[in-house]
């Protein structure tokens, strides 16, 4: 089978695309410093593809042990790397750790990919690249604006980094593929979103506080210029994000590329408000959701989703998956990480 070698692989996006890779015939090589994950999400993983995937446990940001673990799968026909800090506001109080974990992880897969011969990169990006768009939807040729933080400024540093190693490597091409926000969960309930502590993000806040670990949402903002009051985000399924990457890495290894960097909006297209977000929940769970509105966070943006066209015709991928598919599955999940828990 064709190693693809999954950075990060043990984390929320990650777990989920190694599971997608599997069903397509890939054999997803994970690595990982569970730095913000744990080995119960290899058993997820195993149990659903019904494999033993490789895992190799080390941090990306040490070059020898990178070097050494990518001369082993010197036969991977692509890298997917996800390996990063990921949390907003964690980033604008620690922003070194951000950019040090971020940026070095990166070059030492690309220098390794480089003395590997490894061909094919897929780049975890994100909408945030984007700051608050002036125009809306947002497209891939939508101006890049200041990040509003350091982890935001590392994905636009990575862009970067990549845009620049490619020009000079030409024998490696590389997708960038710009998130906007995933939700959601695998509908076996075998792997989701596992987040730190108090997480940052509105779905596992709703859905901690709908089973009582949280008291109540407070929702950030009620007076946006929007049709509710409340800030608008394109949400996207998981396994709808997971997909597309199966697409991306599959459209590299046939060369079907048409520049040595390209970029992907991954969203749905449609906008949902916070409040919106809550009615289909409750929709689709049948649960009541207690919040309150309370004042903006500070780094929101209004409003932003995605013109999803370009993804859509070259990747020959579009989101399936309705806002209360997304919260019905991360709900079920709730439920089932806390009855293993009890
Ligand atoms: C969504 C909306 C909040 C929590 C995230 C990632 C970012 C990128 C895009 C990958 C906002 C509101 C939230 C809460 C709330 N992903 N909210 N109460 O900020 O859009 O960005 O997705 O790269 O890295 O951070 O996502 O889920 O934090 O917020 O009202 O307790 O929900 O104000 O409008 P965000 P989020």
């Amino acid at each position: 089978m064709k190693k693809v070698i999954v950075t990060g692989g043990m984390g929320f996006i990650g777990s989920h695309t190694a599971v997608e890779l599997a069903n397509k015939g890939y054999d997803p090589i994970i690595i990982d410093n569970l730095s913000n994950s744990s080995l119960s999400v290899l058993d997820g993983i195993n149990k659903i593809t019904n494999k033993n995937v490789t895992f190799e446990k080390f941090d990306l940001t040490d070059s020898i042990a990178t070097e050494h673990c990518f001369q082993k799968h010197k036969d991977a026909i692509g890298v997917i790397h996800f390996a990063a800090y990921k949390a907003v506001g964690e980033s604008v109080k620690l922003p070194n750790k951000y950019y040090k974990n971020n940026i070095l992880s990166l070059i030492n897969v690309l220098d390794s990919m480089y003395s590997n011969n490894i061909p094919n990169l897929i780049f975890s990006s994100s909408c945030t690249v984007y700051g608050q768009p002036d125009v809306l939807p947002v497209t891939e040729s939508t101006p890049i604006k200041k990040a509003n933080s350091p982890y935001g400024f590392t994905k636009q540093i990575g862009e970067q980094i990549i845009n620049d190693f490619v020009n000079v490597n030409n024998e490696i091409s590389a997708i960038s593929l710009r998130y906007f926000n995933p939700i959601g969960a695998h509908d076996s309930c075998l792997i989701g979103e596992l987040p730190n502590g108090i997480p940052n993000n509105l779905l596992p806040y709703i859905t901690q506080t709908v089973y009582g670990i949280r008291e109540k949402l407070h929702v950030f903002g009620g007076d946006y210029n929007t049709h509710d009051g409340t800030a608008i985000r394109d949400y996207i399924h998981v396994v709808d994000l997971a997909k597309a990457h199966v697409k991306s890495i599959e459209r590299l290894e046939k060369k079907k590329n048409e520049a040595n960097h390209e970029f992907f909006n991954l969203g749905t297209g449609i906008g949902y408000s916070v409040l919106d977000v809550i009615n289909a929940f409750e929709k689709s769970t049948g649960r009541k959701v207690n919040y309150e509105i309370v004042a903006k966070r500070s780094g929101d943006v209004e409003a932003v989703y995605a013109n999803t066209e370009i993804a859509n015709k070259h990747l020959g991928w579009k989101a399936k998956l309705n806002i209360e598919d997304m919260t019905k599955s991360a709900w079920d999940w709730e439920e089932k990480l806390n009855s293993t828990k009890s």
